[in-house]
Order: structure tokens, then C-alpha cells, then sequence
């Protein structure tokens, strides 16, 4: 299991980006992070994924600590990142150069179809959609075959129908494949949709809020009350003005009507 254990991560400028933040990310979970803007949510993403160190605290891997990135967990960024001078499937390939070629080849054909992208990986980048570069660098992320996935806003730059589409395809490889999901949102619906958990953060120093258990039915449909609900009390914690200390950490469980 992933552990974040009291972590606190101060910038070089002095902005205390992360004071004290301890989550579990049980295996199998999709816990979504929420929060405003500058509220630490790429910072802790960072810290779990072992781009960055912490100051204090520590981030733990089954329980052996964490200093950097790991074959066991995946990143995904807002951006596909990826390298304009390789096919789709040389980009999905790139992170295997220690696999012989045929090898490296199978895997990243076994990625590209798990996101159902058969077919693409002999065009380029250039070629592909937004919402297709982005599943190009999922299979990325998902070729070093990770039981942990780090998504950090990755369909923010996706228009509304391409975003609802790649959460099924987020969720079916989810099904398939039973990995443990870490994403970063904005967008509340999105959080909804998505989350078994949800984390919300404030920010001055960034810091958990509120927890909530979301066990609504899947596909999860908008215009159920609870939805609704939760919703709207996730927003009332992200833009209240009480200082975090002051908020207190709970846990709600929505439920659709049976
Ligand atoms: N490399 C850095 N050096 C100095 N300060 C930083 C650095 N990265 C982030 N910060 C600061 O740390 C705080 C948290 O930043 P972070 O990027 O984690 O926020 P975020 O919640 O991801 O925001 P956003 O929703 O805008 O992406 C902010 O105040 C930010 O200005
Ligand atoms: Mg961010």
C-alpha cells in the first residue's frame, strides 16, 4: 500500500507547500485530490510518485520508503509530454530500454490495446488528438506494468465529451486491472464521477481538509440528489475562508437510493 506519513515540504522560497499531510491509498482505491489552486495538490503527487523529497515525513511503498521514482508507480501529467520524433509506440516503448527490442515492442502493443489505441502506434504525436495523446501517455505510464497510477489533471486540457470518455476508459482499466488510482482534479464533477475516496486540500500551507467516502453506484450519474449534495459541500470547504486547523476532518458516505 501507498502511505503518505506526515509529510511537510518546504520550497527553497520559503512557501510551505505541504504541512503535515498523511493519506493511505489502499490497492485497488481511486482516491481523487481537490482543492484550489496552490493548494499543494502536485507537490504531494510528486512526493508519491518520488520526483521530489519531503522535508519531513515520509512516503512509504509497502512499507519501504520511497527517495524516487519507482517501476511499481506510474505518473501521468496535464500534458502528454510526449517526444515528437518517435512514433506513438516508440514513446510508449521508451521507458523499457533495458527489454530486448521484440520484448519492448509486445509490451507497448499490449499497452496501446488496453487503451484501445490499435493501430496508432506507427503514427506520430502530431498526428494524434488530444484525447488520444493523452491515452498514448497513459499506455506510457502503464507499459512498466505499475500497481500504483499517478494522474495529475490529466483531461483538464480535454473538452467535456473527450474528458467523459477517457474517464470510462480510466475506469475500465481500472476494472481490468485492479491498479490503485491517484488523481489530481479541479473539477468536482470529475472528482464525483471517478472517486472511492476523495481528498480536499486548503491551501496556506497546503494541508487535508476533509475526507469523504464516495460509494455511489457506478456509472455515476449527476442528477442523483447525493451527487448533488456532496458536491456542493466539497465547494463550500474549498472556498470557505476558516483556516484549515479550524475545519474538521470527516467523513461522509453518499449512497444512491436503492
Ligand atoms: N518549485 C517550486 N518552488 C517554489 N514554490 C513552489 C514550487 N512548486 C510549487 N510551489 C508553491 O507551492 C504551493 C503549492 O503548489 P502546487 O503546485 O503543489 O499547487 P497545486 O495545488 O498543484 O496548484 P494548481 O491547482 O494551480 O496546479 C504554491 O504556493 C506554489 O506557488
Ligand atoms: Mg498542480
Amino acid at each position: 500500500m501507498l502511505v503518505a506519513a506526515n509529510l511537510t515540504r518546504t520550497y527553497r522560497n520559503g512557501t510551505t507547500a505541504l504541512r503535515q499531510v498523511s493519506a493511505e491509498f489502499p490497492p485497488g482505491s481511486i482516491t481523487v485530490i481537490v482543492g484550489g489552486s496552490g493548494c499543494g495538490k502536485s507537490t504531494l503527487l510528486r512526493l508519491l510518485g518520488g520526483l521530489d523529497r519531503p522535508d519531513t515525513g515520509e512516503v512509504l511503498f509497502d512499507g519501504q520508503p520511497i527517495h524516487q521514482p519507482h517501476p511499481a508507480i506510474g505518473i501521468v501529467f496535464q500534458e502528454p509530454r510526449l517526444m515528437p520524433w518517435l512514433t506513438n509506440s516508440g514513446n510508449v516503448e521508451f521507458g523499457l530500454s533495458n527489454l530486448p527490442r521484440a520484448a519492448r515492442r509486445e509490451r507497448a502493443a499490449a499497452a496501446l490495446t488496453r487503451l484501445r489505441l490499435d493501430g496508432l502506434g506507427a503514427r506520430w504525436p502530431k498526428e494524434l488528438s488530444g484525447g488520444q495523446a493523452q491515452r498514448v501517455a497513459i499506455a506510457r505510464a502503464l507499459v512498466a506494468e505499475p500497481s500504483v497510477l499517478l494522474l495529475d489533471e490529466p483531461f483538464s486540457a480535454l473538452d467535456s465529451f473527450t474528458r467523459s470518455s477517457l474517464h470510462n476508459h480510466l475506469l475500465d482499466l481500472w476494472r481490468d486491472s485492479g491498479l490503485t488510482l491517484v488523481l489530481v482534479t479541479h473539477d468536482l464533477d470529475e472528482a464525483l464521477v471517478l472517486a472511492d475516496r476523495i481528498l480536499v486540500m486548503k491551501p496556506g500551507p497546503g494541508q487535508i481538509a476533509a475526507r469523504f467516502d464516495v460509494s455511489l453506484d457506478r456509472p455515476r450519474r449527476r442528477s442523483v440528489p447525493a451527487f448533488e449534495a456532496l458536491r456542493e459541500k466539497i465547494a463550500d470547504i474549498i472556498t470557505s475562508t476558516a483556516e484549515p486547523d479550524h475545519l474538521a476532518t470527516c467523513t461522509a458516505v453518499a449512497s444512491s437510493p436503492r
